[in-house]
Parts: structure tokens; sequence; C-alpha cells
């Protein structure tokens, strides 16, 4: 049997530049709680994505709700289905009802002409998914959230470095949420950030992350506590240095996959934007039965049998989550629907060899 394939495998620095980075904290034996590494991968991230207003997390997931929390969102957010559950889950852990929105056919993301109808007297929020990286239509989002007076949250998760029209992903909204899990382009092992507009919230979340205390020493409120480690913060120093490697070696798999697979029939690939610089996080295909021959699964079964381990994802959509019971019907956002029952993550990280991307397609194609 051939050689393993993950679907994901994490960047990692060379072991002895990793220690020197963290050789310091033997010294300072100050190991959390916005210590100088904390501090640095701040200001590195801001200067690398171009950004304000960054406050780093101890993952993704707990930078969310807690945007949703210190922006004082209440009611109703719209957003989508077709998203790791992590999005939906915060929403409903802070108290809001996700409203489901669907999605647009050709990159995934929030229908934007979709979401007017959807706005009620109770939304607050509108919480979109820049799904594998594809920025959704911001432009349409702010222009609906400016008319009724609601804040745009980005679950940017995906979109690490991904710019569009020269902006930064980060700078869209009202604020926007990065993971920096292991299995991410850029990861602190585990972690993640906020990024606001407004520096209030910055400053608020450093209360929230911390207890809710405040400068003062007084407990401002009911606040969690999500700091980002020393150790972390330094896995994110040393990865931060070699990004641009990890990109190019992510975009040389991703365009040997678009070589062997463009002109198959039946399966779809993922839009390239011009106007989007790309961050080659994933390499989603869209597979389509009655063209193809093959469903999705017999895709994924298959290469199962070949060892290579691809990923369902999207799928389910979060909408059938259990605790809804049954309340949102998948039919209600049909187009989220249809590609969760055929969408296939391939695998890609960096230093994914042009032969295991041949392999890859070679068993996709023998179907
Ligand atoms: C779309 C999306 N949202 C949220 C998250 C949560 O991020 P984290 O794992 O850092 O908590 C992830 C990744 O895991 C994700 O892919």
């Amino acid at each position: 049997m051939d050689e393993k394939v993950m679907v994901t495998r994490s960047s990692m620095p060379d072991f002895e530049e990793y220690t020197r980075e963290i050789k310091s904290l033997w010294e300072t034996r100050w190991l959390t709680n916005s210590g100088v590494k904390h501090r640095e991968l701040e200001e590195n991230l801001c200067r690398y994505l171009k950004v304000e207003n960054l406050n780093l997390c101890v993952n993704g997931h707990q930078a969310l709700e807690a945007i949703i929390e210190v922006m004082g969102l209440k009611g109703e957010a719209v957003t989508t289905p077709f998203t790791f559950t992590s999005t939906t889950n915060s929403i409903v852990r802070k108290g809001l009802k996700p409203v489901f929105c669907d999605i647009r056919e050709d990159d995934f993301t929030i229908d934007a002409d979709k979401i007017e109808p959807l706005i009620t007297e109770k939304t607050s929020a509108i919480i979109p998914v820049h799904v594998y990286g594809n920025i959704c239509q911001y432009e349409k989002i702010q222009k609906i959230a400016d008319k009724y007076g609601l804040k745009v949250i980005y679950d940017a998760a995906h979109a690490f470095g991904v710019t569009v029209d020269s902006v930064g992903a980060g700078s869209l909204g009202d604020a926007s949420m990065f993971s920096f899990h292991a299995t991410k382009v850029f990861h602190t092992i585990e972690g993640g950030c906020a990024i606001f507009k407004d520096r209030a919230f910055y400053d608020k979340l450093n209360e929230y992350k911390n207890f809710g205390l405040g400068a003062d020493g007084e407990i401002e409120f009911a606040g969690s506590n999500i700091k980002m480690n020393e150790f972390s913060a330094a896995m994110g120093i040393c990865n931060l240095r070699h990004i641009g490697q990890s990109v190019s070696s992510r975009k040389q798999a991703v365009l040997r996959y678009r070589e062997n697979l463009e002109n198959v029939n039946g399966i779809r690939l993922n839009a390239e934007r011009e106007n989007v610089k790309s961050n080659y996080a994933y390499f989603p295909i869209v597979v389509d039965p009655e063209k193809f021959g093959k469903t999705r699964d017999d895709i994924f079964t298959a290469l199962a049998e070949n060892n290579i381990v691809a990923r369902k994802y999207f799928y389910p959509l979060t909408s059938q989550n259990k605790e809804f019971g049954g309340a949102y019907s998948a039919s209600e956002t049909p187009v989220a629907n249809k590609i969760a029952q055929r969408v296939l993550c391939l695998p890609l990280y960096e230093g994914l060899s042009n032969d295991t991307v041949d392999r890859i397609c070679g068993v996709i194609k023998s179907l």
C-alpha cells in the first residue's frame, strides 16, 4: 500500500529556530498574560496583514464568541450554514438566533442578494464566512448593513493573508476573526485573533480575555480567559517568517491539481478571481454525479481505499446540527444543500509533492 496521505499537515519551523525563540522564556519566566512574544506577534501580524486593532486569542472560535459579546450583539444574526460549526456555535452560544442565508454557487460564500428578506427588527449582525479564502461580496454586504444599521463580522478563519482589490481580508466589515489552528496556512498551534475597525472594541477584548479585569484592577464585567500563551506566540513569530515559502509551496500543489483536474468532466474547481490574492488554503472540488458518473462519496471512498484522506468539508450544513431539532430544513438553502452533498476537499499542505498530487488525481481519474 502506498504511503498514507493526510488531508492536511502542519507547517513547522526548524526545531532549532523554535527553541531559539522560546529560550528567553526560561530567563523571564513570563509565560502568558500579554508577554513579550504576544506583543511582538501582534505587531508583526498587524504589519503583515496591514491592519490595526488585532487582538490575539487562545483560538479562533473563542475570538469569534468574544467579538459577538464585546460588540453587544443580540437577537438574530444572518449567517451561512455552509461553514465549520464554530461559526454557528458562536452565534448560538452567545444567545443569538442564527438565520441561515443561502450561498453562491460559484464561490460558496453567502449570497448577498438573498440577505435582505431575512432581516427583521431583531437582526443585529451579518456574520458571513470567507469560505476556503474566497472573499464574500463585501461591498454589497456593507451596503445592506449600512441601510439597516447592522454590524458585519467576518469569519475569516480561512482567509489569512488574502487580499481583495489590494485590501487585506482583515480590514473588511466591523470585525474579523482569523483562526491560527495548527492546520491553517499560518498557525500558532492553537490560536486566533479578532480584528476590529473600532479601537474601543480592541480595548474591551483586552479586558474580556482576562476575566473582565480593568486597568484599575476592578472587574468591569464577567469576562472570560482566552489569552494566547507565549509558546504559541513564539510559534507564530517563527511561522510568520516563513509564510511566503509556505504559501508558494501550497500554490505549486494547487497548480498541479489544476493541471490534472481542470478538464475532467463533472469536476468543478474553485473559481479564481483576478482581484483576489489567494493563500491557497484549501483545494475543494465539486462533483456533479450526472456528468462524472460517480458521486462525491464514491471519490471519498476510492481515495480512502488508496490510503488518501480527503474531507467532506463542509458537510453536513450547520443548520442541521442536532441542537436545532430539525427547526431548519436544508431545502431552505438549496444551493448550500447541493454543494454540501457534492464538495470534497483534497489534501493540501506545505510540502505536498507533485508526485503525491498526481497519485491523488490518478485515483479520481481512474473512476
Ligand atoms: C470557518 C471556520 N470558522 C471557525 C473556525 C474555528 O477556529 P479555531 O479552530 O481556531 O477555533 C474554523 C477552524 O477551525 C473554521 O474553519
